[in-house]
């Protein structure tokens, strides 16, 4: 089966082309101005579209049990919602239980997404013990294509782990190559803050924003790169919100340490006034790290623009408002936390950070798609517009106007955190490694297409 996308102006984190796009099989085999169509072969018109690679959710949370419940979205659900919005790979999160091994929670993850899938999925690895056989079993992640892990500083008796874990963990690093995330909060200090919340009735669902400063993110980002640079080894930090974390990530980079950090749509967009409504209907956007005040939205923008941010994902882990949020009705420590987001990345990124001249359109493939790719051990297989790479392609209509709205949404969520958001682009043809799955708004695809990624343990990004 070969395809040619003609006539369209092809978008990489480098350069912008007049071009035309042929895909043979799963793969792209041509790229180049003035391609003709071969006979039987399927013609796409993308004049007046940009053809970019399939965008890269590096951050999701699907089927994944958390906070008394499991966030809405399964691999189906999920990942169909994120083909509608341009995205043609993620990288989800399997947990390993405390006292378990990983390549049982591996496992485990692999048959949630087996035959469910839509588009390509990698799996991060969740790290919550080291004790026993935890840093072997890192190496038989390595292996496996699980080329990365994430270590908690918050969430104490749930997913947080102690300094000297962190440290073990990113050591080990220096010898298989992996790169850990780091969810940056100091858990301890927050611990208190909430229980001292808590002992003065304070329950409602803004709580939750006001028990966790940006100075609790910023100390760990600071410790979490501290600690990395005494072993050695990169490290990235998830969802990072706040001017006061991004700070240290600055003056890490400005020292020439390899410290990636990423932020997400929420923390760019939407600011703690967010929280001013009334009842409980603020606990839709009750995550972690919480929304900040509005004057850290311009920083965030700043980072993204000078590379002191490389990535945006999601951090996808929607809850139900109706029969999920609700368990936390008179106790914000009960809401479950998380927010969804897997579909609308690009639509966000392309109309409040191309359009409104935040970012460049380069900048939007490369936040998206490439550095993700290259962080992640995934370039050029993904990420790239170039022979031989698989044909993850999005033809993107910038002119296409949208409302995002849980009315029209595919996301199995009540809610949409970005609700009545109007935005100008969209993704008109998506294809995934050759064959389309998204063509209009209609999804065209088959359940369990997509495959496992393995991915490649130092991906390069940092050398
Ligand atoms: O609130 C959030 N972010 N939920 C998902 C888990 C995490 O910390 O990424
Ligand atoms: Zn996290
Ligand atoms: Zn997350």
């Amino acid at each position: 089966m070969s395809t040619l996308i003609q006539h369209g102006t092809v978008v990489t984190a480098r350069e912008t082309l007049l071009a035309d796009v042929r895909i043979e099989g799963e793969r792209i085999a041509e790229v180049g101005p003035g391609l003709l169509p071969r006979p039987q072969e399927e013609a796409i018109d993308a004049a007046g579209a940009y053809v970019i690679p399939g965008g890269i959710d590096a951050h999701t949370h699907l089927d994944m049990p958390f906070g008394g419940t499991v966030s809405s979205d399964d691999f189906e659900t999920g990942t169909r919602a994120a083909a509608f919005g341009g995205t043609t790979t993620i990288v989800d999160f399997a947990i390993q239980a405390r006292g378990t091994r990983m390549l049982d929670a591996l496992d485990t993850w692999m048959k949630k997404a087996e035959g469910r899938a839509a588009i390509d999925y990698g799996l991060h690895m969740i790290v919550t013990d080291l004790a026993g056989a935890g840093l072997e079993d890192m190496d038989d992640m390595v292996r496996e294509g699980v080329a990365s892990f994430k270590l908690f500083m918050a969430y104490p008796n749930v997913l947080m782990v102690d300094d000297a874990t962190i440290f073990r963990a990113l050591q080990q690093t220096s010898k298989n190559g992996a790169l850990i995330c780091m969810h940056a909060e100091n858990g301890s200090v927050i611990d208190i803050l909430v229980r001292q919340a808590l002992a003065q009735g304070k329950t409602a669902p803004i709580y939750h924003a006001l028990t966790r400063p940006t100075l609790a993110e910023a100390e760990a980002v600071h410790r979490a790169i501290a600690l990395a640079e005494i072993a050695g080894v990169p490290v990235y930090i998830v969802h990072l919100s706040s001017e006061d974390a991004l700070n240290q990530v600055r003056e890490a980079r400005d020292r020439g340490l390899p410290a990636f950090a990423e932020t997400c749509p929420q923390y760019l967009l939407l600011s703690i006034d967010s929280m001013n409504v009334p009842g409980f209907e603020s606990a839709k956007y009750v995550f972690t790290p919480p929304l900040r005040e509005k004057e850290n939205l311009p920083k965030l923008w700043d980072g993204l623009k000078s590379d002191h941010l490389q990535v945006v994902s999601t951090d996808h882990c929607p809850f139900c408002f109706e029969d999920q949020k609700s368990l936390g009705k008179d106790d914000f420590t009960k809401i479950p936390n998380g927010g969804p987001g897997i579909e609308n990345r690009l639509q966000l990124l392309h109309h409040y950070g191309v359009n409104a001249g935040k970012i460049t359109l380069n900048r939007f493939v490369e936040i998206l798609s490439t550095a993700p790719a290259r962080i992640f051990g995934m370039y050029p297989k993904k990420g790239a517009i170039a022979p031989g790479s698989d044909a993850d392609i999005v033809v993107w209509d910038p002119k296409a106007e949208h409302l995002i709205s849980a009315k029209t949404h595919h996301m199995r969520v009540d809610y949409s955190m970005f609700e009545g958001f109007q935005v100008q682009g969209n993704a008109r043809h998506v294809f995934s490694r050759g064959e389309l799955i998204v063509e209009n708004g209609q999804y065209v695809g088959r359940v369990g297409r997509g495959q496992y990624l393995r991915r490649a343990a130092r991906g390069g990004a940092w050398k």
